[in-house]
């Protein structure tokens, strides 16, 4: 049960305080009797109508974004622009961004409304895989893969990173899956072996990968991909 201005505005592009106005000018409906008090409580079965249209209860929403370059993961920066600022959606100050990209990072970004879901996805004990391509400004060693394949202990934090699964590409070019999200990781693991990281994509989280989106663009995750995590 929520409360009725609330529930008409997480369904509409009015906000709570339009709402309630409109509830105390008659023009809201609650199973076809007038109901001018905003704080009463309804659920999914009631009939909600505001001005003649019916409100049917906002469903969770789940996206998965390419992260281009320049872009920020907040939902609101005076600078540069954020990755909400790509998507075509209404009620966009209801979404959150699981997780963030550095602006300099491009690749996989999840963006949902749907604050438990968020929760499952950033959190550290759900130890899902987050895969990395990764360029480097110097080649690096075996014996620096190794290392950081153990895990790798990160200036200034007293605990190692945990193992990461390292696939190596080129002298310089590898992915690598990593299941924690310290501050910019990626780029501490190799600052740790004195190298630099000069690109950095996120190819995937979990079972969720980019598809054929490309950078800017977005899509709507399936039910299967939601319900991996
Ligand atoms: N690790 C980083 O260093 N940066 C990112 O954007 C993501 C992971």
């Amino acid at each position: 049960m929520i409360r009725l201005d609330k529930f008409i505005a997480d369904a509409t592009e009015l906000s709570r305080k339009q709402v309630q106005r409109a509830a105390r000018q008659g023009f809201i409906t609650v199973n076809d009797a007038v109901q001018k008090d905003p704080s009463i409580k309804v659920n999914e079965s009631d009939s909600i109508v505001i001005s003649g249209e019916v409100i049917n209860a906002a469903r969770p929403r789940y996206f998965v974004l390419n992260k281009p370059q320049g872009y920020v993961c907040t939902n609101k920066d005076d600078e540069h622009p954020t990755v909400l600022d790509l998507l075509d959606e209404p009620r966009k100050s209801l979404l959150q961004i699981c997780g963030r990209l550095d602006i300099d990072t491009t690749g996989l970004v999840l963006i949902s409304d749907d604050g438990k879901w968020n929760h499952r996805v950033t959190s550290p004990n759900k130890g899902q895989g987050k895969c990395y391509y990764v360029c480097l400004a110097s080649d690096i060693s075996d014996d620096e893969v190794e290392q950081l394949k153990k895990g790798i202990r990160l200036q200034g934090e007293p605990k190692p990173c945990k193992p990461a699964d390292i696939e190596r590409l080129f002298s310089n070019e590898l992915n690598i899956t990593i299941s924690e999200g310290r501050y910019h990781q990626v780029k501490r693991m190799f600052g740790a072996v004195n190298n630099r990281v000069t690109e950095l994509h996120r190819k995937s989280v979990g079972q969720i990968e980019l598809g054929e989106l490309e950078e800017g663009e977005y899509r709507e995750l399936s039910e299967a991909e939601v319900a991996t995590f």
